[in-house]
């Protein structure tokens, strides 16, 4: 059962070398019970750090699996502070009552400022002037070598990082054409396309920003190749799945792809000092980067901010937005209401038992919210500040132990 607690007496544990940002912004909206790590901890210290939490504050390292979670009886949210969240048994989490948030964009301008860069260098031929340079070979000459404004972009997927290239490539003069299979407000002089080859057939340059899915899987391949302009540039800063390697070194050799950024691959080692194994080692005129097109100082801080806000969000006012494995309940404030917050197994007949808790008190409701997802349902309930708090513990209580109740909780 989850107990009402005071600010200063929420434990909140982060791992992995979280921010300050996110410290700063959690003492000042008044939590300061905060244990920080460097590291991602060993199973056992685990264990014992997550017996005491409220809240955790993990990286990609730190595994959080079924297991784990059950021996986390005091849990009531988990911040991911990055983008994914494969590194947490989502689905046991929401079973348990547990919210998991994340930071999905804090890095949108990293990413795009580095595809700006990537554009302007493969248009230039940087990678391969780099390379010879490193093996003491002078050769100056323009060939090759052209400005960004006027040459068209293309850009496949519009969606955060998408358009944000989309408006800086814009400001660079060059012509933007983008395809999306969601329609979206071109930006500035940017113009839809609403067929992919439409865009192949044109784009002297390509950039990638769809999210990986059946669809994307391979989306670059010989097919694709073959319909781009010849000495066309890729970049694929987006998920490694999207483009058939293989193609694409066929089309370096050929020359019909004159140049390519990439950032993701297929297969990345798992930590830094691994060798990173791939066909397009030693081509001369293929910029690579270890997957970090996203990974910034101001996206670190950003991502800081971002989790610690919906942390403090959920935990003052049960608020569930941008919650990845949770019914998505977005809450005004509750100044003149205890608030009470269930969560419970998604069956029939929870609600109305609910309702006779609170009909049999005589409780005046001023507002109440539920949102169910899968086999879970999260319901708030704000009851009228003339209803005592002891009251308000004694549903509480009532509430809980009812069969199917997961979680209960009041905010006064
Ligand atoms: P987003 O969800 O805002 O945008 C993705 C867009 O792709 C959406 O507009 C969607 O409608 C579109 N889309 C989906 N399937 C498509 C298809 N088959 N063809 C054309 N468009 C399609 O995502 P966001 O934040 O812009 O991220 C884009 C990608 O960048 C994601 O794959 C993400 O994982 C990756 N990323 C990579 C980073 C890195 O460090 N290299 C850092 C951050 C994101």
């Amino acid at each position: 059962m989850e107990l009402s607690l005071p600010k200063e007496d929420v434990t909140i544990v982060l791992l992995e070398n979280i921010a300050d940002t996110a410290v700063e912004r959690l003492r000042g909206a008044g939590y300061t019970s905060i244990t920080t790590l460097s590291h991602s901890p060993e199973p056992a210290e685990l264990e014992a750090l997550l017996a005491e939490a409220r809240f955790v504050g993990i990286r990609s390292r730190t595994k959080l699996d079924a297991a784990l979670l059950a021996k986390a009886p005091k849990l009531i949210g988990i911040g991911c502070f990055c983008i994914g969240t494969n590194q947490v048994d989502l689905e046991a989490a929401r079973s348990l009552g547990i919210p998991v948030f994340n930071a999905p964009f804090s890095n949108t301008r990293s990413v795009a400022e580095l595809t700006i860069s990537a554009i302007i260098s493969l248009m230039r031929d940087l990678p391969g002037k780099n390379a010879q340079m490193h093996r003491g070979q002078w050769h100056k000459s323009a060939e090759d070598s052209y400005e960004v404004r006027g040459k068209t972009l293309g850009i496949v997927g519009y969606g955060n990082i998408g358009s944000q290239v989309s408006v800086l490539a814009d400001a660079l003069g060059m012509r933007v054409l983008f395809y999306d299979t969601a329609t979206k407000l071109a930006h500035g002089n940017a113009r839809c396309v609403a067929h992919i080859e439409e865009l192949y057939t044109q784009a002297d340059i390509i950039t990638y920003h769809v999210p990986e899915t059946p669809q994307t899987k391979g989306m670059v391949d010989e097919r694709a190749l073959s319909n781009m302009k010849s000495g066309v540039r890729i970049i694929n800063y987006a998920r490694g799945s999207i483009i058939d390697i293989d193609a694409l070194t066929h089309a370096l050799d050929s020359g019909h792809v004159a140049g390519a950024a990439l950032d993701v691959f297929p297969e990345e080692p798992e930590q830094n000092g691994e060798t990173f194994i791939s066909p397009l080692c030693g081509y001369d005129s293929v910029l690579l980067t270890p997957h970090v097109a996203g990974s910034t100082q101001e996206a670190q801080s950003n991502i800081g901010l971002e989790v610690a806000e919906k942390i403090i969000t959920y935990s003052d006012n049960g608020s569930t937005t941008g919650a990845v494995n949770f019914p998505a309940v977005a809450l005004p404030p509750h100044e003149n209401a205890h608030r009470l917050l269930n969560i419970h197994q998604n069956v029939p007949g929870m609600m109305s038992a609910i309702n006779q808790v609170l009909s049999a008190g005589g409780v005046n409701i001023t507002g109440q919210f539920l949102q169910t997802q899968a086999n879970i349902g999260y319901v708030v309930i704000d009851i009228e500040k003339s209803t005592s708090a002891e009251e308000v513990r004694r549903y509480r209580d009532e509430i809980q132990a009812l069969s199917g109740s997961i979680r209960t909780r009041i905010l006064h």
